[in-house]
């Protein structure tokens, strides 16, 4: 009786231990099966920066989006009202194109989703990738780099322009390590 006892305890010490193994942080502990990638548009590179962060944390893979007719400077002038991207603000159903992308988005569960912050939103090329890709059913991650603006105005336009995909709360980087994996596991 003492045996059997001792043999069940044991068993159940067991069971415990292994479900502590199985505890791993959240940048560690995706199903081997879920593929992610890292989706993200930058101009001068600070999102660049931001997505190798992330990609090489969770182990995703990485890809650029590139506007078909690159933003110049006097593109960028957000102080001249017919300057491209204060156009591409202010009329929201504009949608520049973007080149061509050789990726097969049926065999990701989960995309981070990165941009610069402009206008206190996601730029309009976020947009374009966002109505040209089938992204339903899947774990979306944005995540932004920005002067000062804080993610949740981009959260909220993106939440309001597609209100049927899966959105997580977005980050803002730079982030630590530690603060990535605290937001991969809300
Ligand atoms: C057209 C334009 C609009 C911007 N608007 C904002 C803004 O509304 N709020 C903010 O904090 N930063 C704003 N920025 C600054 C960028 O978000 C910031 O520099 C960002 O880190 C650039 O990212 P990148 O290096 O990946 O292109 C703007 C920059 C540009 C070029």
């Amino acid at each position: 009786m003492k045996k059997i006892f001792k043999t069940i305890i044991l068993a159940i010490g067991a069971l415990v231990a292994l479900n502590a193994c199985a505890q791993k942080p959240a940048a560690e502990s995706k199903d081997k099966d879920m593929k992610s990638i890292v989706v993200y548009f930058t101009h001068s590179n600070n999102t660049g920066l931001a997505a190798q962060q992330l990609a090489q944390l969770t182990g995703a893979d990485l890809v650029r989006l590139l506007p078909a007719e690159p933003y110049s400077t006097a593109d960028l002038d957000w102080t001249n009202e017919q300057s491209r991207c204060t156009q591409e603000h202010l009329n929201q159903t504009l949608r520049p194109a973007i080149k061509p992308l050789e990726v097969d988005f049926s065999q990701y569960d989960t995309v981070y989703i990165g941009f610069p912050i402009w206008w206190h939103e996601e730029p309009a090329l976020i947009r374009t990738f966002l109505d040209n890709t089938d992204l339903k059913g899947k774990q979306l991650y944005p995540f932004c780099t920005s002067y000062e603006s804080p993610m949740s105005e981009a959260d909220a336009t993106l939440q309001a322009g597609y209100p049927d995909l899966m959105w997580h709360t977005g980050l803002r980087f730079p982030a630590s390590k530690e603060q990535i994996e605290k937001w991969l596991n809300e």
